[in-house]
């Protein structure tokens, strides 16, 4: 189902800011939130979206910006990628903005169920899943990217993990009904490529 990454090197990956949290004021945020992309994570990731290649890229959940800002360094100049959290973090200090790539990020301030992506559906190469990790939710952010990924195009989740269960029930249950879904050996990541038009 994954071909080798043509030209994807681990040494050949971008990184900027990696390590780099700005601190802001966060109240919505419960503790069980912080579960930041690990490099070993991010690096996978990356792999990922180089084997794609994704031109239009949506991420759930822009947190710090860190996944954003990797996805921008990794992508080619024309790439566009798409990245909301809550609205209450719209003054928020994001990574993503401290980079020449910056101009390839479109940044939106809503919930993920009322983001309307519906202008780009069918077309989205590669999409990171890491808003909410409630199994209701994450099983409707997954129902959104499925309408939205273009033919051959990536969805990954993070946190398919013990300490996420809401995570691991939504993508047991995607993957019950028929989804092809994989686990990424040694990384939270799960993948799943839509299939190629015929
Ligand atoms: C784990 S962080 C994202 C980390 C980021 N993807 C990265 O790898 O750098 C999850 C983010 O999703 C946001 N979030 C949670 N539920 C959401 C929802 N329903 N709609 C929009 N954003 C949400 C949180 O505010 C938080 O900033």
């Amino acid at each position: 189902m994954f071909e080798p990454v043509p030209g994807a090197e681990a040494s050949e990956i971008r990184f900027q800011n990696l390590f780099e949290i700005p601190l802001f004021p966060a109240p919505h945020q419960d503790a069980r939130q912080n579960s930041w992309t690990t490099l070993a994570d991010m690096q996978g990731l990356i792999l990922l979206l180089k084997s794609t290649p994704a031109r239009v890229i949506v991420e759930y959940g822009t947190g710090h910006g860190h996944a954003t800002l990797q996805f921008a360094l990794n992508s080619p100049d024309n790439a566009v990628i798409y990245t909301t959290d809550y609205p209450e973090r719209a003054s928020s200090d994001y990574i993503c903005h401290r980079s020449a790539e910056a101009g390839k990020i479109r940044q939106s301030f809503s919930l993920t169920k009322d983001w309307d992506l519906s202008a780009i559906a069918g077309t989205v190469d590669f999409q990171f899943i890491d808003a909410t990790h409630q199994y209701e939710e994450v099983l409707a952010d997954s129902k959104k990217a499925l309408s939205l990924a273009a033919p051959g195009g990536l969805i990954c989740w993070h946190d398919y993990s013990p300490s996420w269960k809401g995570v691991v029930r939504a993508l047991d249950e995607l993957a019950s009904t028929g989804l092809d879904l994989v686990k990424i050996q040694g990384i939270n990541i799960v993948a799943y490529r839509h299939p190629r038009a015929a």
